[in-house]
């Protein structure tokens, strides 16, 4: 998977960085900032997609899709389809831009508009990404875990440098008898449950 990335993927992924690394040093305001997984925790999510039973993937906060060039690479490995959700207008044009650019259209899906309301039309699920806002990570777990099949992975990003945060949802998936969860301290911090 990693050692023959397609040229066009590898050039939106430096193009996307090379912004969040800018926006990161020069103020941008946080909203309009991609707010981007580091390329380890691509590969880590990507081993874990192409890893899952049968069934969908799904990743909740596509930003520019720079996550989503990581798992759409998964995707392409296992014949998986990958539906991503993305609220913010700008965000959305970005994401079809990079979509687009990397020809990923075939395995990436982009569903538009609020997640915790679209995610009811889906079941199936193989693994899910969740990266949005740290507000709604609880809601996403509550509809997330039953949908997930058995075996099914679900990954949340910023379980440790949004601890104080995100603590109500890691307490929750390590007491809940439906997974098996654990803290994987790559990136930001990864809470990984399995599907039991
Ligand atoms: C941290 S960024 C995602 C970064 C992306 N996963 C990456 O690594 O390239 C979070 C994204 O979630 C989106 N978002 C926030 N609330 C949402 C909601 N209710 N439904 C869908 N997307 C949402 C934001 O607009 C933002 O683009």
């Amino acid at each position: 998977m990693f050692n023959n990335i397609p040229e066009e993927i590898l050039n939106r992924m430096e193009y996307l960085f090379k912004i969040d690394e800018e926006d990161r040093k020069d103020g941008t305001p946080r909203l309009q900032r991609l707010r981007q997984i580091p390329p380890d925790t691509g590969k880590f999510i990507a081993l874990l997609l192409a890893s899952s039973p049968e069934g969908i993937a799904v990743e909740i906060g596509t930003s520019a899709g720079y996550s989503t060039m990581w798992l759409g690479i998964a995707c392409r490995e296992v014949e998986k389809k990958l539906y991503t959700f993305e609220l913010l207008e700008e965000k959305i044009k970005l994401a079809e831009e990079t979509f687009s650019l990397t020809k990923l259209n075939d395995v990436v899906i982009l569903v538009k508009g609020d997640a915790l309301e679209n995610i009811d039309e889906f079941e199936n699920i193989s693994f899910c990404f969740l990266d949005a806002e740290k507000s709604m990570y609880y809601r996403c777990y509550e509809k997330i875990i039953p949908k997930l099949v058995k075996g099914g992975i679900l990954v949340a990003d910023n379980a440790i440098n949004h601890y104080e945060a995100l603590k109500p949802m890691i307490e929750m998936a390590m007491d809940d008898d439906r997974v098996d969860s654990v803290v994987v301290p790559i990136g930001k911090g990864e809470l990984i449950c399995r599907k039991r």
